[in-house]
Protein backbone atom coordinates (compact mmCIF):
# COMPACT_ATOMS: atom_id res chain seq x y z
CA UNK A 1 0.00 0.00 0.00
CA UNK A 2 1.30 3.66 -1.59
CA UNK A 3 0.48 5.71 1.42
CA UNK A 4 -0.67 4.02 4.97
CA UNK A 5 -2.73 6.69 7.02
CA UNK A 6 -1.65 5.17 10.32
CA UNK A 7 2.00 5.16 9.20
CA UNK A 8 1.87 8.89 8.52
CA UNK A 9 0.54 9.74 11.60
CA UNK A 10 2.80 8.17 13.92
CA UNK A 11 4.11 11.47 13.61
CA UNK A 12 0.98 13.61 13.43
CA UNK A 13 2.21 16.69 15.86
CA UNK A 14 5.47 17.82 14.23
CA UNK A 15 4.01 17.08 10.40
CA UNK A 16 1.06 19.78 11.56
CA UNK A 17 3.38 22.37 12.80
CA UNK A 18 4.38 23.77 9.47
CA UNK A 19 0.53 23.55 8.48
CA UNK A 20 0.03 25.58 10.98
CA UNK A 21 2.75 28.16 10.67
CA UNK A 22 1.84 28.03 6.45
CA UNK A 23 -2.18 28.85 7.50
CA UNK A 24 -1.39 31.51 10.15
CA UNK A 25 0.71 33.47 7.20
CA UNK A 26 -2.57 33.34 4.86
CA UNK A 27 -4.51 37.03 4.97
CA UNK A 28 -7.47 36.75 7.07
CA UNK A 29 -10.68 37.47 5.52
CA UNK A 30 -13.73 35.31 5.22
CA UNK A 31 -13.16 32.80 1.96
CA UNK A 32 -16.47 31.10 0.52
CA UNK A 33 -14.59 28.44 -1.88
CA UNK A 34 -11.62 27.08 -0.34
CA UNK A 35 -9.58 23.49 -1.57
CA UNK A 36 -6.45 21.58 0.42
CA UNK A 37 -4.37 20.08 -2.51
CA UNK A 38 -3.28 17.02 -1.30
CA UNK A 39 -5.16 16.56 1.80
CA UNK A 40 -3.85 13.07 2.32
CA UNK A 41 -6.04 12.15 5.84
CA UNK A 42 -7.86 15.34 5.95
CA UNK A 43 -5.56 16.78 9.04
CA UNK A 44 -5.06 20.25 7.40
CA UNK A 45 -8.68 20.23 5.92
CA UNK A 46 -9.94 20.01 9.10
CA UNK A 47 -7.45 23.19 10.03
CA UNK A 48 -9.09 25.04 7.26
CA UNK A 49 -12.32 24.29 8.48
CA UNK A 50 -11.82 25.45 12.15
CA UNK A 51 -10.61 28.86 10.44
CA UNK A 52 -12.63 29.19 8.42
CA UNK A 53 -16.33 27.91 9.42
CA UNK A 54 -18.57 29.49 6.96
CA UNK A 55 -16.67 28.20 3.77
CA UNK A 56 -16.84 25.54 1.62
CA UNK A 57 -13.66 23.25 1.69
CA UNK A 58 -12.95 19.89 -0.50
CA UNK A 59 -9.51 18.04 0.32
CA UNK A 60 -8.21 16.53 -3.21
CA UNK A 61 -5.87 13.84 -2.91
CA UNK A 62 -5.11 10.92 -5.01
CA UNK A 63 -4.68 8.50 -3.03
CA UNK A 64 -7.62 6.34 -2.14
CA UNK A 65 -6.06 4.85 1.24
CA UNK A 66 -5.78 8.81 2.91
CA UNK A 67 -9.08 9.52 1.26
CA UNK A 68 -10.62 6.82 3.01
CA UNK A 69 -9.14 8.18 6.54
CA UNK A 70 -10.23 11.57 6.04
CA UNK A 71 -13.97 10.94 5.39
CA UNK A 72 -13.91 8.86 8.33
CA UNK A 73 -12.87 11.90 10.57
CA UNK A 74 -15.41 15.02 9.88
CA UNK A 75 -15.07 17.38 11.78
CA UNK A 76 -18.09 19.76 12.38
CA UNK A 77 -19.66 22.25 15.42
CA UNK A 78 -22.44 24.60 15.46
CA UNK A 79 -20.66 26.92 13.68
CA UNK A 80 -19.50 25.14 10.19
CA UNK A 81 -21.96 25.60 7.31
CA UNK A 82 -20.90 22.75 4.95
CA UNK A 83 -19.89 19.10 5.90
CA UNK A 84 -16.36 18.67 4.31
CA UNK A 85 -15.82 17.45 1.15
CA UNK A 86 -13.14 14.86 -0.88
CA UNK A 87 -12.11 14.64 -3.84
CA UNK A 88 -9.77 11.65 -5.65
CA UNK A 89 -8.00 13.16 -7.87
CA UNK A 90 -4.60 13.65 -9.62
CA UNK A 91 -3.01 17.26 -8.61
CA UNK A 92 -0.90 17.06 -11.72
CA UNK A 93 -4.21 17.89 -14.13
CA UNK A 94 -6.36 18.68 -11.12
CA UNK A 95 -8.62 21.78 -12.19
CA UNK A 96 -11.03 23.92 -9.98
CA UNK A 97 -14.48 24.25 -11.29
CA UNK A 98 -15.44 27.35 -10.06
CA UNK A 99 -14.14 30.25 -8.54
CA UNK A 100 -11.88 29.73 -5.27
CA UNK A 101 -10.55 32.08 -2.81
CA UNK A 102 -7.92 29.97 -0.88
CA UNK A 103 -6.15 27.15 -2.52
CA UNK A 104 -3.86 25.55 0.33
CA UNK A 105 -1.20 22.71 0.07
CA UNK A 106 0.54 21.28 2.81
CA UNK A 107 3.83 18.61 2.36
CA UNK A 108 2.13 17.19 -1.36
CA UNK A 109 3.64 18.83 -4.23
CA UNK A 110 6.86 18.14 -3.93
CA UNK A 111 5.36 14.87 -5.19
CA UNK A 112 4.76 16.46 -8.59
CA UNK A 113 7.47 18.08 -11.26
CA UNK A 114 6.64 21.11 -13.20
CA UNK A 115 6.01 23.39 -10.74
CA UNK A 116 6.73 26.49 -13.28
CA UNK A 117 3.90 25.92 -15.34
CA UNK A 118 1.17 24.33 -12.64
CA UNK A 119 1.84 27.02 -9.79
CA UNK A 120 0.86 30.35 -12.32
CA UNK A 121 -1.84 27.79 -13.26
CA UNK A 122 -3.48 27.62 -9.83
CA UNK A 123 -2.69 31.29 -9.26
CA UNK A 124 -4.76 31.88 -12.43
CA UNK A 125 -7.80 30.21 -10.79
CA UNK A 126 -8.28 32.14 -8.06
CA UNK A 127 -10.59 34.99 -7.67
CA UNK A 128 -8.51 38.89 -7.27
CA UNK A 129 -7.24 38.93 -3.92
CA UNK A 130 -7.44 34.94 -3.48
CA UNK A 131 -4.77 33.21 -1.72
CA UNK A 132 -2.58 30.32 -3.17
CA UNK A 133 -0.76 29.11 -0.07
CA UNK A 134 2.15 25.94 -0.81
CA UNK A 135 4.40 24.20 1.56
CA UNK A 136 6.83 21.79 0.69
CA UNK A 137 9.78 20.11 2.41
CA UNK A 138 13.13 20.59 0.66
CA UNK A 139 14.97 17.46 1.38
CA UNK A 140 17.66 17.14 -1.33
CA UNK A 141 21.30 17.05 0.23
CA UNK A 142 20.01 15.90 3.40
CA UNK A 143 20.97 12.05 4.83
CA UNK A 144 17.20 11.87 4.94
CA UNK A 145 16.62 12.06 1.14
CA UNK A 146 20.11 11.30 -0.30
CA UNK A 147 20.24 7.60 1.51
CA UNK A 148 17.17 7.15 -0.34
CA UNK A 149 18.36 8.54 -3.68
CA UNK A 150 20.98 6.21 -3.09
CA UNK A 151 19.76 2.94 -2.07
CA UNK A 152 17.27 3.32 -5.09
CA UNK A 153 20.09 3.00 -7.83
CA UNK A 154 20.03 -0.29 -6.93
CA UNK A 155 20.02 -2.20 -10.14
CA UNK A 156 17.56 -5.23 -8.40
CA UNK A 157 14.95 -2.19 -8.15
CA UNK A 158 16.08 0.94 -10.01
CA UNK A 159 13.53 0.95 -12.35
CA UNK A 160 10.75 0.18 -10.51
CA UNK A 161 11.25 3.05 -7.87
CA UNK A 162 12.46 5.34 -10.07
CA UNK A 163 9.20 6.73 -10.61
CA UNK A 164 7.94 7.18 -6.92
CA UNK A 165 10.98 9.43 -6.01
CA UNK A 166 10.17 12.94 -6.24
CA UNK A 167 11.82 15.95 -8.29
CA UNK A 168 14.13 18.29 -6.35
CA UNK A 169 12.11 21.22 -4.92
CA UNK A 170 13.88 24.72 -6.40
CA UNK A 171 14.90 27.32 -4.02
CA UNK A 172 12.59 30.03 -3.36
CA UNK A 173 14.15 32.82 -5.85
CA UNK A 174 12.82 30.65 -8.39
CA UNK A 175 9.50 29.75 -7.16
CA UNK A 176 9.73 34.22 -6.90
CA UNK A 177 10.32 34.40 -10.35
CA UNK A 178 7.54 31.60 -11.38
CA UNK A 179 4.95 33.73 -9.75
CA UNK A 180 5.85 37.28 -9.24
CA UNK A 181 3.84 37.85 -12.49
CA UNK A 182 0.69 36.75 -11.08
CA UNK A 183 0.63 37.89 -7.45
CA UNK A 184 -0.34 41.37 -6.06
CA UNK A 185 1.76 39.81 -2.69
CA UNK A 186 3.89 37.71 -2.51
CA UNK A 187 5.74 35.93 0.55
CA UNK A 188 8.11 33.09 0.29
CA UNK A 189 10.70 32.25 3.38
CA UNK A 190 12.06 28.59 4.05
CA UNK A 191 12.42 27.23 7.72
CA UNK A 192 14.31 24.48 9.18
CA UNK A 193 12.46 22.92 11.84
CA UNK A 194 14.08 20.63 14.03
CA UNK A 195 11.69 17.47 14.26
CA UNK A 196 12.35 15.58 17.84
CA UNK A 197 10.54 12.29 17.60
CA UNK A 198 10.83 9.75 19.90
CA UNK A 199 10.25 5.97 19.16
CA UNK A 200 12.68 3.03 17.78
CA UNK A 201 14.56 3.91 14.06
CA UNK A 202 12.33 7.00 14.27
CA UNK A 203 13.66 8.55 10.93
CA UNK A 204 13.40 4.99 8.93
CA UNK A 205 10.46 5.11 10.65
CA UNK A 206 9.15 9.34 9.72
CA UNK A 207 10.25 8.56 5.89
CA UNK A 208 7.91 5.01 5.61
CA UNK A 209 5.01 7.08 6.66
CA UNK A 210 5.64 9.56 3.79
CA UNK A 211 8.59 9.37 0.85
CA UNK A 212 9.67 5.76 1.42
CA UNK A 213 6.15 4.56 1.38
CA UNK A 214 5.08 4.90 -2.25
CA UNK A 215 8.77 3.16 -2.83
CA UNK A 216 8.80 0.24 -0.51
CA UNK A 217 5.00 -0.21 -1.99
CA UNK A 218 6.60 -0.41 -5.56
CA UNK A 219 8.74 -4.01 -4.09
CA UNK A 220 7.53 -7.33 -3.26
CA UNK A 221 8.08 -8.14 0.48
CA UNK A 222 11.67 -9.40 -0.05
CA UNK A 223 12.72 -6.80 -1.77
CA UNK A 224 10.88 -4.01 1.01
CA UNK A 225 12.13 -5.33 3.67
CA UNK A 226 15.43 -5.57 2.33
CA UNK A 227 15.29 -1.76 1.18
CA UNK A 228 13.76 -0.62 4.29
CA UNK A 229 16.68 -2.47 6.34
CA UNK A 230 19.73 -0.73 4.14
CA UNK A 231 17.87 2.52 4.60
CA UNK A 232 17.23 2.22 8.29
CA UNK A 233 20.70 1.50 8.24
CA UNK A 234 21.97 4.29 7.19
CA UNK A 235 19.64 6.81 8.95
CA UNK A 236 20.18 4.44 12.51
CA UNK A 237 24.10 6.53 11.61
CA UNK A 238 23.04 9.46 10.72
CA UNK A 239 20.68 10.54 12.95
CA UNK A 240 21.62 8.92 16.45
CA UNK A 241 19.70 8.37 19.12
CA UNK A 242 20.44 10.61 21.97
CA UNK A 243 20.71 9.60 25.23
CA UNK A 244 17.02 10.88 26.38
CA UNK A 245 15.51 8.35 23.80
CA UNK A 246 14.96 11.23 21.54
CA UNK A 247 16.24 11.43 17.84
CA UNK A 248 16.63 14.95 16.07
CA UNK A 249 15.67 15.37 12.41
CA UNK A 250 16.55 18.98 11.01
CA UNK A 251 14.36 19.27 8.13
CA UNK A 252 13.99 21.78 5.77
CA UNK A 253 11.05 23.71 4.10
CA UNK A 254 9.66 25.92 1.80
CA UNK A 255 6.59 27.88 2.11
CA UNK A 256 4.69 30.08 -0.56
CA UNK A 257 2.01 32.56 -0.18
CA UNK A 258 0.91 34.45 -2.64
CA UNK A 259 -2.40 36.67 -3.48
CA UNK A 260 -3.64 37.20 -6.73
C1 LIG B 1 2.71 13.98 3.13
S1 LIG B 1 1.02 13.79 2.71
C2 LIG B 1 0.35 15.36 3.22
C3 LIG B 1 -1.10 15.27 3.63
C4 LIG B 1 -1.68 16.54 4.26
N1 LIG B 1 -1.61 17.68 3.38
C5 LIG B 1 -0.99 16.85 5.57
O1 LIG B 1 -0.24 17.82 5.63
O2 LIG B 1 -1.19 16.11 6.55
C6 LIG B 1 1.14 13.98 0.94
C7 LIG B 1 -0.16 13.69 0.20
O3 LIG B 1 0.00 14.11 -1.16
C8 LIG B 1 -0.73 13.22 -1.95
N2 LIG B 1 -0.25 13.28 -3.33
C9 LIG B 1 1.00 13.03 -3.78
N3 LIG B 1 1.05 13.17 -5.12
C10 LIG B 1 -0.20 13.51 -5.52
C11 LIG B 1 -0.80 13.80 -6.78
N4 LIG B 1 -0.07 13.76 -7.92
N5 LIG B 1 -2.11 14.10 -6.83
C12 LIG B 1 -2.85 14.14 -5.69
N6 LIG B 1 -2.35 13.89 -4.46
C13 LIG B 1 -1.03 13.58 -4.38
C14 LIG B 1 -0.49 11.85 -1.32
O4 LIG B 1 -1.48 10.93 -1.70
C15 LIG B 1 -0.54 12.22 0.17
O5 LIG B 1 -1.80 12.02 0.72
Amino acid sequence: MPWDPSQYLKFAAPRERPALDLLARVPSGNPGRVYDLGCGSGNTTRLLQQRWPRARITGVDSSAEMLQEARGVQAAGPTVRYPLEYVQADLATWMAGDPVDVIYSNAAFHWLGGHERLFPKLMRSLMAHGVLAVQMPRGHGSARIDALVEIAQDPRWKDRVAPHLFPEVAPPAVYHDWLVKESRGLDIWETEYLHVLSGDNAVAEWSRGSALGPVLGALNPDEAAAFYQAYSDKMQAAYPRRADGTTLLPFRRIFIVAVR
